[in-house]
């Protein structure tokens, strides 16, 4: 985790200095008082770079004094379009470039201490590192950046900016922990027991076990878990930010008042069961959980930060494997909404263990909006590619508070068709021998038939569905996002929540 701090004052003359400038500011304050003791090399630089504060752009100043070791400008762009999310983006770019520096100061008393805040937070989101299994790493290779100061005009305001995001930072760091451990170590038994970790935050959490699960007659989410030699779990986690009747140990508590229900795909690995996926690529089904461990990672969120809202998580967590005891294709199961459900295609079995929980969700928290994140898809991918996850809802008020969430995190979202119930793309899901059959339509419109199918177990409630298939793993660095587990969601529902729920 990279350590952050805010302070006042003159700058270090001291090792590695970042300064961001914008376009066609002059030198001020701290900034050029340093060009000052450095006697004016910041200014010959900027001219002799032909440095003019444009975004992306970088000048390097090495040994500039007997104790500075760097002195690196960076273009903050232009000074009106900075941006919460443009200020996040320039930290992560900071700190991309810093990648084998230990330490690091900042000079932003320029910007404003909130936007400052902003630029940390990317800075760390970017820094992230999973590293617990690398064992012969040398010194030299690693990336090492563990401590940034930032001076900025008033660190008091900075620092409490920054507190904020300091937990949803943690939340996405925790999922993008989840989403990269491998299926030997987080299956179903062992996902709940780091979820249940956020009793620490003051959650509310419950285990559901297989015993349980079979009281209830979560019938569609334990056929997808009858192959696998690892037994299933739900787990159903509470915060009463709102109404306030929550203790640290967990204990103490009422029903949550008008919660939003959010409601993660966790299937810690997905073969595709009987019917099997093909072996190329197949090592990417690990992070079949993002869904759940995005949830997780929310949560924790709006724990850390003490968020004023009562939200409720749910996820199910399964292993899709093929065994002697699994689940086969013309299977028939019974879902704990009572609907029949024919299974043609054992690796569609997403839909399936959110059937359950969305309508366990529904039925037992009345939630003002369910929402679920699922890598659902593979179709979602061919059709939005890596940009924006594909939005479904039954409910335009709430898909237009995603998409607006969307836009200020930079966490994209699009929406896509949706049809009710008994018309258009959900009649592909009429099954000859049961109340709904898993898959329908063939090749055509793969996603929108999936998210049908989840409709048919929201009873009709104002609900959001997000197939984050092309979006929980990047092959690339980004601004603030390193190749890997990316944690989409956390920052976008963490804003939904903050614009729309709180207070
Ligand atoms: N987990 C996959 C979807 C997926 C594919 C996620 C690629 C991320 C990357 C899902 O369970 C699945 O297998 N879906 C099938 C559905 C089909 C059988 C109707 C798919 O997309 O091929
Ligand atoms: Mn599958
Ligand atoms: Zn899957």
């Amino acid at each position: 985790m990279l350590d952050i701090a805010f302070v006042k004052g003159a700058p270090p003359k001291s090792g590695v200095l970042v300064l961001p400038l914008a376009e066609g500011a002059a030198l001020a304050g701290p900034a050029a008082a340093l060009d000052k003791s450095l006697t004016g090399a910041i200014k010959r630089a900027i001219a002799a770079a032909e440095f003019t504060g444009k975004k992306h752009q970088k000048a390097t100043l090495l040994a500039p004094s007997a104790t500075v070791k760097r002195v690196l400008l960076i273009g903050a762009g232009k000074p009106d379009a900075l941006t919460p999310r443009a200020a996040e983006e320039l930290g992560g770019e900071i700190a991309a470039t810093l990648g084998h520096d230990g330490e690091a100061t900042i000079i932003a008393d320029g910007l404003d201490p909130a936007d400052a805040a902003h630029l940390a937070f990317g800075a760390r989101l970017r820094a992230y590192r999973f590293d617990k299994y690398r064992t012969t790493q040398k010194d030299d290779e690693k990336a090492k950046l563990a401590k940034l100061t930032l001076h900025v005009a008033d660190a008091a305001k900075a620092t409490a900016a920054y507190a904020r995001l300091a937990a949803i930072a943690e939340g996405v760091e925790l999922t993008r922990d989840l989403v990269t451990e491998p299926a030997n170590v987080l299956f179903p038994a062992s996902f709940a027991e780091r979820a249940e970790e956020l009793k620490k935050l003051g959650v509310k959490v419950e285990v559901f076990d297989k015993k349980d699960l079979e009281k209830l007659g979560f019938g569609s989410l334990l056929s997808v878990s009858w192959g696998s030699a690892r037994e299933p779990r739900m787990v159903v986690m509470q915060w009463f930010g709102a109404s306030g009747t929550q203790t640290a140990e967990g204990k103490k508590t009422k029903k949550p008042k008008d919660p939003i229900a959010f409601i993660g795909k966790g299937v810690t690995f997905d073969t595709g069961g009987i019917s099997i996926k093909p072996a190329a690529g197949m090592e990417d089904m690990k992070w079949d959980m993002a869904g759940a461990g995005t949830v997780v990672g929310l949560m924790a969120a709006l724990a850390g930060r003490r968020a004023p809202v009562d939200a409720v998580g749910l996820i199910g967590l399964v292993e899709n494997m093929p065994s002697g005891t699994a689940v086969r294709p013309g299977d028939v199961v019974k879902s704990y909404s009572g609907q029949t459900i024919e299974i043609l295609n054992t690796d569609a079995e997403g839909r399936l263990v959110l059937a359950d929980v969305l309508y366990y969700a529904q039925e037992r928290f009345a939630p003002r909006y369910m929402i679920d994140l699922a890598t659902l898809t593979g179709a979602i991918i061919v059709g939005l590619g890596h940009e924006n996850a594909g939005l479904f809802s039954n409910d335009d008020e709430l898909a237009a508070k995603l998409i607006a969430a969307g836009q200020s995190t930079g966490e994209h979202v699009w929406r896509m068709p949706l049809a009710p119930p008994g018309e258009s793309y959900d009649k592909n899901l009429n099954s000859p021998i049961a109340d709904v059959q898993n898959i329908g339509g063939g090749r055509a419109g793969g996603s929108i038939t999936a998210a049908q199918f989840l409709q048919r177990f929201v009873n009709g409630k104002p609900w959001a569905h997000l197939d984050i298939a092309g979006m929980a793993w990047a092959s690339k660095d980004s601004s603030t996002t390193p190749k890997g587990a990316t944690a989409f969601g956390v920052r976008l529902l963490d804003k939904l929540v903050q614009d729309n729920f709180e207070g």
